[in-house]
């Protein structure tokens, strides 16, 4: 038998990968006027359709779910069609695409919030650190508590990005529960006091984000359907849990009931402090997890591969590589070389540090 390495092919669903590398989500700030996709943005993702799937910047599904100033919503009909340029030039390009669907919660500023509203959040617990609004940097508000009787509206913004997404042309959607947005704000303990029914125990805190992947399945049956979870992340956006094993073992082992399509996580990186505890890598929810499981966080060519070839994970995704990379699968094959990204660059702007990035020579 072969050994599966990150050129090996891939079924999800009945979309065909033709290697098993993931372009990871990242937000660029580069949007346009009413925060919607532009050919700028075509042109990036076109570029870098040797992924196996690419998976979109964050998006946000309302405008109440906005935290920053340039990133793309997936909320209007100017956004639907901005988007569909970009779903289009990929497929052009012979790429697969999932749209990531994003909710901000209380890393949110009431300048960038309709009517100058307080963000929301699951409890009135002001974030660490200062939002990035149109006017520089300002201190973070305290966000307002969700009534219980609003979070099926969060579900329906959802449903409703959901089902725009597959308007606007795209092969799948990830729902983005990862690095301190609003559903991983419910999910840990630190940022989430209710004592409703989405507060309290794991399972209570997951119960928005379960409520989520069902709504969003329902528009795209579960197989096209992925979730993105950090249960390591601390450093960004002032999130922590008491017990991440335990609360994530009781949210991975939820969502995996509903079907979904892929699990991308988030794990330590090698150069990360070590936390006390299990080490929550994709080895960790392997046993936990049925369908396709990404992994993702600073892999090179031969991690990936020996991620691959234990079993521990079924796809990698690489970010920063990506950005610098246009051709980043084609260079893997050859063991490099890699141009550098240059984080300057990274959060707005226009074409420069964005789809100016070279190619290997053919
Ligand atoms: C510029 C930038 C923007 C990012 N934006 C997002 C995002 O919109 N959604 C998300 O889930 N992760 C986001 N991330 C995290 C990446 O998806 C990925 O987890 C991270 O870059 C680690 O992978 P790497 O070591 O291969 O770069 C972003 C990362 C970077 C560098």
């Amino acid at each position: 038998m072969n050994r599966i390495d990150l050129f090996s092919p891939f079924r999800l669903d009945l979309l065909d990968l033709p290697n098993r590398i993931v372009m990871a989500p990242m937000t660029r700030n580069r949007a346009g006027s009413g925060n919607a996709p532009t050919v700028l943005n075509a042109t990036y993702y076109a570029q870098r359709t040797g992924a196996g799937l690419i998976v979109t910047e964050a998006s946000q599904v309302s405008p109440q779910g906005v935290g920053y100033p340039g990133t793309p919503g997936i909320h209007s009909a100017e956004q639907i069609a901005g988007w569909k340029l970009v779903s289009q030039a990929v497929h052009a390009a012979r790429g697969r695409i999932f749209l990531q669907l994003w909710h901000v919660g209380r890393i949110s500023h009431p300048s960038l919030q309709p009517n100058g509203d307080l963000p929301v959040a699951p409890s009135p617990i002001t974030p660490a650190g200062q939002a990035w609004t149109l006017d520089g940097m300002k201190p973070y508000a305290a966000p307002r508590a969700l009534e219980t009787e609003e979070i099926p509206g969060i579900v329906e913004q959802f449903r409703q990005g959901a089902a725009n997404a597959k308007k606007a042309g795209f092969d799948g959607v990830e729902v983005h529960a990862a690095h301190g947005y609003l559903l991983d704000q419910f999910l840990r303990d630190s940022t989430n006091r209710r004592t409703d029914r989405y507060g309290g125990s794991a399972a209570n805190r997951a119960r928005l984000l379960v409520e989520v992947m069902e709504a969003v399945a329902g528009e795209w049956g579960g197989a096209r359907v992925g979730v993105h979870l950090s249960p390591t992340n601390v450093a960004f956006n002032d999130i922590s849990d008491s017990d991440p094993s335990h609360t994530f073992s009781v949210v991975v082992r939820a969502l995996d009931r509903l079907g979904l399509g892929y699990l991308h996580l988030v794990e330590p990186g090698p150069a990360d402090p070590v936390a006390p505890g299990p080490r929550l890598d994709a080895a960790f929810f392997r046993p936990l997890w049925r369908t396709a499981l990404i992994a993702n966080k600073s892999y090179d060519l031969p991690r990936a591969n020996k991620a691959l070839a234990d079993g521990s994970a079924d796809l990698i995704s690489f970010g920063t590589l990506f950005i610098a990379n246009p051709d980043l699968p084609e260079r893997l094959r050859r063991g490099g070389p890699f141009n550098t990204a240059d984080r300057k660059t990274f959060y707005g702007g226009g074409a420069s540090g964005y789809t100016n990035y070279p190619r290997l020579e053919s």
